[in-house]
C-alpha cells in the first residue's frame, strides 16, 4: 500500500485552510482570534465549536471532538485518515503519487474491474426482479412483505435459473478471468462457465460508500437439501470478516445508535419498518474487524441476535469487543419471535424500538447468566451468587455507575444494597492496590473529572506555554516540573513527547503531537490549542506555575516523611535524617507563603 511523506502532508495541510474548509459545513462566526459555530458533530443550541485559524485547530467544548483539518474531514465525511488526505489533495488539486510497483498496479487494474462487475451484475439481477419470468421471487417478496422501496433502497434482486449473468457480463465486454475473479461464475470439469447463483433471491453486501463487493443469495422454496444462504466466497474485494451488510444505508441515518443482527431479512425488515439504523454482521460472531468499523460510525450498539440462534458465548464475545474498542455496547432482550424480523412483523417497529430502549449492558447481562446459574431461593446458592456478582460489579471503574447497577440488582433480586457494598468493596480494594503496582506511572489514569479543575487548568497551561512560547518557557520548565508533577494522562503523554521531540518552534510541535494516536489526547490537544489564556506576562506566568509546582513537591514530601516516620524498624540515624529533612522541608514552604 502507498503511504505518503510527512512533506506531502504538509503540502497538503497548507492548501487546505482549516476555516474555509469548517465553513462548508459549518456557518462560523469570528469572535477575539477565534471562530465559533454550531457543533456538527453533536446536537446543541448555543455555539461551543471553536475553530483556532492561528493553530489551524479545531475543538468542540460541548463533546470534546477535535483536532486538525485532516481530523476535521475524517469525522465528518466518515472516512479514514489517509482518504481524508486524498480528499484533501483534490480540494487543493494536489496531484498524489501513485504506485509503481507492477503487482499492486496489476491488483488494482482487476479490483476496479471487479467493482465494474459487481455493479452490473447488482442491476441485473435487481432488473430482473421485475420481469415475468421472476414470478417465483415476486411471490415471495409478497410473501415476506417487502415493498418496493426497500427492494430499490437494498438493490434486491434475482438470479435466473440459467447462467444468464454470465452471458451478460460476457456482451458487457468483460473477460472470463476477470468475471471468475468475483466468484460470480466459475468453470466447471467440462470447461463449461456456470452462474453461482441461480433462482435466488440476490442480496448485494456492500461497502460504506456503496460500492458492492459480494452477494448473498436465499433459496425461494423450502427444500432443505440445498443451503438456505449462498454467499460469495472471500475474494481480492471482499473478506467476510471486514464488511457488514447494510452499513452503507444505516451510516445515512446519523444516529450515535446501531442496531447489530444476524440476518440479511432482519436488516432489511427493520429497515422498511423504519428503523434504519441497523447492519447485519451475516451469521458469524461480529469479529474485531466489524467492531472497529461499526465503532467508526456510532458510540453505541445494540446486539439483536436471534433469540434461540447465537450462544451465550457469541453475545458475550461481540460484547467485550465492541467494549474494548470504546463502544457502548447493549445486549436487546427479546421474547415470543424467534429474529428481529418475526418480532417486528408481529408486534411492530415501536415495541421493537422499546426493546432497544431497555437493552441491557454487558455487566447486567453477565449477571443475568449467573443468575441462571443459581437457585436464589437457596440461602446457600444467594451467598455464592452474591460472590460471583460482586466480581463482575468491581471491574465497573466509574464510581456513579457501579452504584446505578447496585441499586437495580438489590431491587431485582432482593438482596441488600449493603450487602453487595460490603462486599464489592472487599473486592475492589484488593483489585485497585494490585492495579497500582502494575501500572506504569505513563499509563495510570486517574479520569480527569477525578482531579481537581485548578490542577487541570495549570497543566494545561504548561503544556500551552510549551507550544506557544518554546523559547522563553523550555529550559525553566523541563529543568523544574518533571513528568511525575503532572497528574492529568493526556497532560504527561504530550508533555514526553515535547521532550522527546527535538522541535523548537510551535508549528513543529504541534505537528509532533498532532501523531499522537489517541482520540483522548487529540482532543485535549485542541481544547489547549483553542483556548485563550490572556497571559500578559509570560515570564511571570511561568514563574508563578513553577512556585506551585515547587510548593506541591514539597508538601508531598513532608507527608512522606511523617509516613516514614511511623516505621518503627529505623534506625537512630535514619530517624534523625528524616526529621532534619522534614524540618527544612517546613521552613521552606513557610518561606513561600
Ligand atoms: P438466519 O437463518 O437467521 O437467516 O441466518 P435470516 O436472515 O433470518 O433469513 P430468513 O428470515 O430465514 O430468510 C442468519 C444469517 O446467517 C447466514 C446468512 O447471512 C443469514 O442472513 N446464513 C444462514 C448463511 O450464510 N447460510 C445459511 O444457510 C444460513
Ligand atoms: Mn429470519
Amino acid at each position: 500500500m502507498i503511504t505518503y511523506s510527512d512533506e506531502l502532508k504538509e503540502e497538503i495541510r497548507l492548501a487546505n485552510d482549516i476555516v474555509d474548509v469548517i465553513s462548508q459545513y459549518v456557518t462560523l462566526k469570528r469572535s477575539g482570534r477565534n471562530f465559533f459555530g454550531l457543533c456538527p458533530f453533536h446536537k446543541e443550541k448555543s455555539p461551543s465549536f471553536s475553530v483556532s485559524p492561528d493553530r489551524q485547530y479545531y475543538h468542540c467544548f460541548g463533546c470534546h471532538k477535535g483536532g486538525d483539518v485532516f481530523n476535521f474531514v475524517s469525522e465528518i465525511e466518515k472516512i479514514s485518515f489517509k482518504e481524508s488526505l486524498e480528499f484533501l489533495a483534490e480540494r487543493a488539486r494536489i496531484p498524489l503519487p501513485v504506485d509503481e510497483n507492477p503487482t499492486f498496479q496489476k491488483n488494482q487494474y482487476l479490483k476496479d474491474k471487479m467493482y465494474k462487475i459487481n455493479a452490473e451484475a447488482t442491476i441485473f439481477y435487481h432488473e430482473r426482479l421485475y420481469k415475468p419470468l421472476a414470478k417465483i421471487a415476486q411471490n415471495y417478496i409478497k410473501q415476506r412483505k417487502m415493498d418496493n422501496h426497500t427492494l430499490t433502497s437494498f438493490k434486491i434482486g434475482y438470479s435466473g435459473e440459467h447462467h444468464e449473468l454470465y452471458q451478460h457480463l460476457k456482451t458487457q465486454g468483460f473477460k472470463d478471468e476477470e468475471i471468475l475473479a468475483t466468484g460470480l461464475v466459475h468453470k466447471n470439469d467440462r470447461g463449461e462457465y456456470i452462474d453461482r447463483f441461480r433462482k435466488r433471491l440476490m442480496f448485494p453486501i456492500m461497502e460504506v460508500n456503496g460500492k458492492v463487493v459480494a452477494f448473498g443469495g436465499r433459496r425461494l422454496d423450502d427444500n432443505e437439501k440445498t443451503a438456505k444462504y449462498i454467499n460469495s466466497n472471500e475474494n481480492l474485494v471482499y473478506s467476510k470478516k471486514k464488511h457488514l451488510f447494510g452499513l452503507n444505508l444505516a451510516k445515512q441515518a446519523n444516529e450515535k445508535k446501531m442496531i447489530l443482527v444476524e440476518g440479511y431479512m432482519d436488516a432489511v425488515s427493520l429497515y422498511q419498518r423504519g428503523i434504519h439504523n441497523v447492519v447485519a454482521s451475516l451469521g458469524t460472531a461480529l469479529t474485531e474487524e466489524q467492531g472497529r468499523l461499526l465503532r467508526k460510525y456510532c458510540e453505541q450498539v445494540i446486539l439483536s441476535y436471534d433469540s434461540d440462534g447465537a450462544g451465550q458465548e457469541a453475545i458475550l464475545r461481540g460484547l467485550s469487543i465492541l467494549e474494548n474498542q470504546g463502544c457502548d455496547a447493549r445486549v436487546l432482550q427479546m421474547e415470543g419471535a424467534k429474529d428481529p424480523d418475526e418480532y417486528v412483523l408481529k408486534y411492530g417497529s415501536g415495541r421493537f424500538q422499546l426493546l432497544v430502549d431497555q437493552a441491557i449492558s454487558l455487566v447486567e447481562f453477565k449477571i443475568k447468566m449467573l443468575k441462571n446459574k443459581y437457585q436464589l431461593e437457596n440461602a446457600k446458592d444467594k451467598i455464592r451468587f452474591l460472590k460471583e456478582i460482586t466480581k463482575i460489579l468491581s471491574d465497573v471503574e466509574n464510581k456513579i455507575e457501579r452504584e446505578i447497577y447496585i441499586d437495580k440488582i438489590a431491587k431485582q433480586y432482593h438482596i441488600s444494597k449493603e450487602a453487595i457494598y460490603a462486599e464489592v468493596n472487599k473486592t475492589s480494594y484488593h483489585s485497585a492496590s494490585n492495579k497500582v503496582l502494575t501500572k506504569p506511572i505513563i499509563n495510570h489514569k486517574v479520569p480527569k473529572e477525578e482531579i481537581s479543575e485548578a490542577v487541570v487548568k495549570r497543566e494545561n497551561m504548561v503544556i500551552y506555554l510549551l507550544i506557544n512560547h518554546f523559547k522563553e518557557a523550555y529550559e525553566k520548565i523541563v529543568t523544574n516540573i518533571t513528568i511525575e508533577d503532572l497528574q492529568v494522562r493526556e497532560n504527561k503523554v504530550i508533555f514526553e513527547k515535547i521532550l522527546e521531540s527535538s522541535a523548537e518552534e510551535s508549528e513543529k510541535i504541534i505537528q509532533c503531537i498532532a501523531n499522537i494516536e489517541d482520540a483522548e489526547i487529540q482532543s485535549h490537544i485542541s481544547e489547549i490549542l483553542v483556548t485563550d489564556y490572556e497571559i500578559n506576562s509570560v515570564e511571570k506566568c511561568i514563574e508563578d506555575i513553577i512556585i506551585i509546582y515547587n510548593k506541591d513537591r514539597l508538601s508531598r514530601r513532608k507527608l512522606e516523611i511523617i509516613q516514614e516516620l511511623k516505621n518503627e524498624t529505623l534506625t537512630p540515624e535514619e530517624i534523625t535524617k528524616l526529621e532534619e529533612e522534614l524540618n527544612r522541608i517546613i521552613i521552606e514552604l513557610a518561606k513561600g507563603k
